[in-house]
């Protein structure tokens, strides 16, 4: 298995690139049948994280389409932090449109719930969440989760725009953390 030092840590290749691509189509294909050019749906991706699946998922989305982007952080090192802090908001009015948010993965929840709170505050049309992983077993919110690439083991992962303290986000397969 191929293996990767960021700072502390090694990390083992779990999830390869051909993989994550089909995960991605999957969900592209998803959206695409719910959804026609009329709706013209924001897609709402939420910095860094996304960034990779933003970008592969939308080249693969064939209705019209907007991108926005907010940035947000609530990680630190391994573990989530509890709080959440916007870094970068929402800059598009987002008033009576079809919104579909952007994560990279759902761990707690916790950045989700908040994103929807400010999200819903501009009274879009619809909100809908499209995260390429899922943690179920971390997850301790009940709001629905519309759209998922991959449900994965509650592991510390990095790669596909995931990072550990900033680096790792430039790999195109995903790593997960060795225990000692
Ligand atoms: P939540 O608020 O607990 O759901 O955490 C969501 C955010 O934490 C994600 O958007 C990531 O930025 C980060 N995160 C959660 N799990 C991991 C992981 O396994 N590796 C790297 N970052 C993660
Ligand atoms: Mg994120």
């Amino acid at each position: 298995m191929e293996r990767i030092k960021l700072h502390d840590k090694v990390f083992e290749v779990s999830i390869p690139s051909t993989r994550i691509q089909e995960a991605v189509k999957k969900v592209a294909d998803q959206i695409n049948n719910d959804y026609t050019d009329a709706d013209c749906p924001v897609f709402l991706s939420v910095l860094n994280g996304s960034f990779m699946f933003t970008s592969d998922l939308i080249k693969n989305v064939n209705v019209q389409c907007e991108i926005s982007f907010t940035k947000l952080a609530s990680y630190e090192g391994t573990a989530t932090s509890g709080k959440v802090n916007e870094l970068i908001g929402i800059t598009k009015s987002l008033k009576g449109r079809v919104v579909i948010i952007v994560e990279d993965i759902i761990d707690t929840g916790t950045t989700l719930e908040k994103l929807i709170e400010t999200v819903s505050a501009q009274q879009p049309k619809e909100v809908k969440i499209a995260t390429f992983l899922f943690k179920p077993e971390a997850y301790k919110k009940s709001l629905k989760i519309d759209y998922i690439g991959m449900e994965i083991p509650n592991d510390f992962i990095v790669g596909y725009g995931l990072d550990y303290e900033e680096l790792g986000r430039n790999y195109k397969d995903i790593y997960t953390l060795v225990k000692e």
